[in-house]
């Protein structure tokens, strides 16, 4: 299985900025046969970026979509216009889960309208702090990923990928709020528990599962080898062209 390296850019850089800052990581980027690196730039620049990126390096992934095709849906992009501009897709990411209301059902359908698109989702599900601390984390683990996979078909799973990102150890600065490996170890045994149970052991092993929280150059080599974790999802340091260069360099260090 490949590793990925995807880096959510969120709600920053114009589009200017964004294909200077694409420019900069594809001069300094080989191109990495067993590392799959993804940036998620804002949707207006999806499209410009599209036609600038060397797809044998580098992928690109929206940060979000709606599941409907067309139609009365103001302010909405859906994943059949986004099709052949990214071949990825966030959804589900815990700013849109909290801040915009989405909730499983709504997600199941982005997922299902991605796939049918022939993009590729990339759930993320994650407990918050509280949930942690009422012992709740294995059933939101459960609901988050049963719920956003209610459309997915077994023929379908291999087209899907799961990110854990534990709601508390997102834009973290104190080493306290950092996810532990052993942490993520334990909600990784779930994911894969969970899929095993819906979908059978051989095809459950093959979904990848990346990582999520605080990612960055000094912790990404601890986070990669965590059994089970196949790549991670970056916020912050994907903004810094450094960061962003090392931590790849780490992926490909940790496979070989
Ligand atoms: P940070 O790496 O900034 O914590 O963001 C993580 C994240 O939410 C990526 O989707």
């Amino acid at each position: 299985m490949k590793t990925y390296i995807v880096g959510n850019w969120k709600l920053n850089f114009t589009v200017g900025e964004a294909s200077i800052y694409l420019h900069k990581i594809l001069k300094n980027l080989p191109a990495y046969r067993d590392v799959e690196v993804v940036v998620a730039p804002s949707l207006l620049a999806l499209q410009p970026l599209s036609l600038q990126v060397d797809r044998r390096k580098m992928k690109l992934a929206a940060q979000n979509g709606f599941y409907r095709d067309y139609g009365a849906f103001t302010g909405e992009v859906s994943f059949s216009q986004l099709r052949g501009i990214v071949d990825y897709a966030i959804i589900g990411h815990s700013e849109r889960r909290y801040v915009f209301r989405e909730d499983d059902k709504m997600i199941a359908k982005k997922v299902e309208a991605a796939v049918r698109n022939r993009i590729t989702p990339i759930l993320c599900i994650g407990e918050t702090e509280s949930e942690r601390a009422f012992g709740e984390t294995s059933d939101v683990i459960r609901d988050q990923l049963m719920g956003g996979l209610r459309d997915v078909s077994d023929d379908d799973l291999d087209k899907v990928i799961i990110a854990y990102e534990p709601v508390w150890a997102i834009s973290s600065t104190k080493a306290s709020k950092l996810a532990t490996p052993d942490e993520i170890s334990e909600v990784v045994k779930l994911i894969k528990k969970n899929l095993t149970e819906i979908y059978g052991a051989k095809l459950a092993d093959e979904v990848p599962i990346l990582f999520g929280g605080s990612v960055n150059p000094s912790n990404a080599g601890a986070y990669l080898t965590v059994p089970g974790v196949n790549g991670l999802l970056i916020g912050g340091a994907s903004l810094i062209l450094s960061e962003f260069i090392d931590i790849i360099d780490t992926a490909k260090r940790v496979r070989s």
